[in-house]
């Protein structure tokens, strides 16, 4: 393959830790219950130097861009949002990042607060997204966005939706599935790698019901119709590989272990870790090879952990959800 490559660095789920408690302004039942959790679970298994050691390792192996797809926070709090978008300021600027929103970012109804849009530096199209047609900004709160990085463009989509308790579910929405077939058919037609940033798990069998995503069939169907490269999602917490059979061949689906997990506390058994995604060459013949660098043991160094093609189907793996 020849031409430049280009290193994408995917990180997801860093729940980065709460450092204050939760307010009484914000008390509902489900903020209680994932407090709880947080505290007695979840504060345990996740850690933030885990997450800063990642990034540092990240810096040093200088990627051309890194995609963080969602739940950066826990409860959705302003205050943790706030602290999120330093965290991100630290990280690099929104020509460096892009992020897409977790059901832990988008958690529970807010009145008056801006909620994930303090991240939009994050999350916008850049000016070939925005040239690209009326249909990218058509998507409900900006989605999907568009943003060119060389031979590769990546397509940003919100599944982050307010749930009850005991719900993680995720849903596109009506005007994200109407906007997405024509963002796919021109960057394919402009030869572009088409990379897919989504939280939750893009199939149906991938997760239950109660985690899954709402209007996963529809994403399956204008997949299976219009293709793309790559699909990188997060939300379950490991790491797995599934293929899904399109008119223009087969789609790598890609999910990562939270980058935060730093024990096997929570009974995952995938530990913190990031993917450095090199593409070659261009469009659907493109070459991608995957490179995971992490934790290969609880208190370890950060080390490789596997090399994988994803050119052509060289594994299948099943996608098992934790509940
Ligand atoms: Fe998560
Ligand atoms: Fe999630």
């Amino acid at each position: 393959m020849g031409g430049t490559p280009l290193i994408l660095a995917h990180l997801s789920d860093p729940h980065l830790p709460m450092t204050g408690g939760l307010p009484l302004r914000h008390l509902t039942l489900k903020r209680t219950l994932g407090y709880l959790n947080w505290q007695f679970r979840r504060k345990g298994a996740f850690s933030g130097t885990l997450v800063d050691r990642l990034i540092a390792d990240i810096k040093e192996h200088e990627p051309d861009h890194v995609a963080v797809t969602g739940d950066l926070i826990n409860l959705g709090l302003p205050e943790e949002l706030e602290a999120a978008t330093q965290w991100l300021n630290a990280l690099g600027s929104g020509d460096e990042i892009s992020v897409i929103p977790g059901n832990h970012d988008i958690y529970a109804r807010f009145h008056r607060d801006p909620g994930v849009m303090r991240w939009r530096d994050y999350m916008l199209s850049d000016a070939f997204g925005c040239q690209l047609g009326s249909d990218i900004t058509a998507g409900a709160f900006g989605f999907p966005f568009v943003r060119r990085l060389g031979q590769v463009a990546l397509i940003g989509l919100n599944s982050g939706v307010p749930t009850p308790p005991f719900v993680a579910a995720g849903a596109l929405g009506e005007a994200q599935l109407l906007g997405l077939p024509s963002v796919l058919q021109k960057l394919r037609e402009l030869g572009l790698v088409r990379v897919v940033l989504i939280h939750h798990p893009p199939l149906a069998r991938q997760t239950s019901r109660r985690r899954g995503l709402r209007d996963a069939e529809a994403l399956e169907s204008v997949l299976k119709q219009h293709g793309a490269e790559l699909v990188l999602h997060g939300h379950n917490h490991t790491n797995t590989l599934t293929w899904l059979q399109s008119q223009s061949g087969e789609i790598p689906i890609l999910g990562i272990a939270s980058a935060g997990m730093a024990s096997a506390a929570e009974g995952v058994g995938a530990l913190g870790r990031y993917n450095l995604i090199r593409f070659t060459g261009e469009g659907e013949r493109c070459g991608i090879e995957v490179i995971g660098r992490g934790l290969a043991e609880v208190g370890g160094p950060i080390v490789e952990l596997d090399r994988r093609d994803l050119t052509r189907k060289d594994e299948l793996t099943a996608a098992v959800a934790p509940e």
